[in-house]
């Protein structure tokens, strides 16, 4: 959850009552490579700025995709959430969440975050690390109601003029 919002955009509802009405049951699940392209569309439409380019999503699934969770259809990936996070590990990181604009505000985002908890939970891993852009409400909002606290504001976090609040929700 480390980069920036974009909210210009807001979710008409139109495609979610299509799918109501189609019965398309919405499913969180671990990533497959298959995926990869579609995750790619979504970074690029969700951070313009900053998008993981698709090589960088390719080796992060490799190394975390246990951990890469992606909610949508069987035919559509509308969100995903990917924590870094494993024995040892100093910080377990929750790297990023989005949820593809016409989706937003339908509970995707907490469901995605509620399942990356409890698979967390389930392994044993600890205390759960985000960094949200201070002006990023969405995040900011969902981080809160999950139990995460702000430890610090790190400076030019992502580079000048990017800073971050340093979030921690802990475990147990
Ligand atoms: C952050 C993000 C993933 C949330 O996804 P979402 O599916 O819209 O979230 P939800 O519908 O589950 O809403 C979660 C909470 O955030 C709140 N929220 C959603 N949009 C909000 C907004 N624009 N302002 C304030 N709060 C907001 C909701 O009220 C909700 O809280 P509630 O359940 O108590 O009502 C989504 O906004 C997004 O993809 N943003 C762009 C990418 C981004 O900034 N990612 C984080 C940095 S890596």
């Amino acid at each position: 959850m480390s980069r920036y919002h974009d909210d210009h955009l807001q979710p008409d509802g139109a495609a979610e009552r299509l799918l109501a009405a189609r019965g398309a049951s919405i499913t969180v699940r671990p990533a497959l490579e298959g995926d990869l392209p579609a995750l790619a569309r979504l970074e690029a439409l969700c951070f313009a700025e900053q998008p993981y380019p698709f090589f960088v999503l390719r080796q992060l699934f490799d190394v975390h995709g246990r951990h890469l969770l992606v909610i949508g259809t069987s035919t559509e990936v509308y969100g995903y959430v990917l924590l870094a996070a494993g024995p040892g590990r100093d910080r377990n990181w929750v790297l990023s969440i989005a949820v593809a604009a016409e989706y937003r505000g339908h509970g995707y985002g907490r469901r995605l975050m509620t399942e990356l908890h409890l698979l967390a939970s389930a392994e044993g891993i600890g205390d759960l690390w985000v960094t949200v852009a201070p002006e990023n409400a969405a995040s900011l909002t969902l981080a809160h109601s999950l139990g995460y606290v702000v430890a610090g504001r790190a400076q030019d976090y992502l580079g000048p003029g990017q800073d971050r609040l340093v979030m921690v929700c802990r475990a147990g």
